[in-house]
């Protein structure tokens, strides 16, 4: 619940992200006055950098029911006909996870997202029959962790495409700070800043980081945070200067200490870690990436120098490493 009254509820209220928050409101402006449906949009980033929030957002500009479904939910056409049925004239329906629609049900979403058509198949042998029917104009918003995992037909049904970014450490103190007040929870600005600074450019991670800092606070001090509070609450939730969390630091050790620095297929490096090779790829690697900590090359992930440093390794050992 609390999660929710996290979340803003518009565009004004949505904190960093400039670049998708001045097109959306040139956008949805635009199709508002020539009351049209928003064009289909595709939203991609990593997790917890408010796909599914602006997809609220989006709905509540545009004055309109928003529907919320997920790729993996959808398993038969069916599925998806009893949604676009249902909806009204301009409304939007989400789609979380869109990369992983099955085949049929995609073949099914084509001519929807098009022409506003559906077109599918019902009962099989001899009395199968196909049914046409005139759907109402809508807006499909898409989110999926990368736009790459979409196959091209799909990408190319969306009119609009934007990618979060990582936030930054003053994007994320603005968004605590309103969390903070949401919470009712007494803080100062260098407390939410340490925590913002840590949170690894997400505020999904933010917003979890300041409840912990917050229990921390309450039974280690008087309740109030501030820098010192924030650092040993974060200490013992083992996020490090950096913001890097156990998992971080695993696959990083991994790539050094078991594949010599890499380069290492991220196949080996799942099994080396015992994590998914999902959730290295859409997860873990792509803040250390973003950060230098990590690269993706041809032959696989290699680690950089900022890597050895970071996990404390010797200046020779790096040398060694480098030669
Ligand atoms: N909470 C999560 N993401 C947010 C954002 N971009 N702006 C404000 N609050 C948020």
């Amino acid at each position: 619940a609390l999660d929710r009254a996290m979340r803003p509820r518009s565009l004004a209220d949505y904190i960093g992200q400039p670049r998708v928050r001045e097109q959306m409101e040139i956008f949805i402006g635009a199709a508002r006055a020539r009351d049209e449906a928003l064009d289909h949009t595709l939203i991609f980033g990593p997790p917890g950098l408010g796909k599914t929030t602006l997809a609220h957002i989006l709905a509540q500009e545009m004055g309109v029911n928003l529907r919320q479904t997920s790729g993996p939910v959808l398993e038969k056409p069916g599925d998806l006909a009893a949604l676009l049925t249902n909806l009204d004239a301009g409304d939007l329906l989400f789609v979380d996870e869109i990369h992983r629609l099955s085949p049929v049900v995609e073949e099914v979403l084509y001519p929807a997202m098009e022409d506003f058509q559906l077109d599918i198949m019902i009962g099989d042998g001899p009395a199968a029959r196909s049914i046409k029917l005139d759907l109402p104009a809508f807006t499909l918003v898409g989110a999926t962790t990368r736009a790459g995992l979409l196959t091209s037909p799909l990408r190319d049904r969306f009119g609009i495409v934007q990618r979060l970014e990582y936030y930054s450490a003053a994007d994320l103190a603005v968004i605590l700070r309103r969390s903070a007040g949401i919470l009712a929870v007494e803080s100062d600005a260098e407390g939410l800043g340490e925590i913002a600074r840590r949170a690894r450019g997400t505020p999904r991670i933010a917003n979890r980081l300041l409840r912990r800092v917050r229990d921390y606070a309450q039974m280690k001090a008087d309740g109030r945070i501030n820098r010192a509070v924030a650092d040993r609450a974060l200490g013992m939730l083992q996020v490090d200067q950096q913001g890097f969390d156990h998992m971080d630091r695993r696959l990083l050790s991994a790539v050094i200490e078991k594949f010599a620095g890499g380069p290492v297929g991220v196949e080996s490096l799942a099994a080396a870690i015992g994590e998914e090779r999902g959730t290295i790829e859409d997860v873990l690697e792509p803040y250390l990436i973003q950060q230098g900590y990590l690269m993706r090359t041809p032959k696989g992930r290699v680690a950089t120098l900022l890597a050895y440093q970071h996990l404390g390794l010797s200046g020779a050992q790096v040398a060694g490493a480098m030669a």
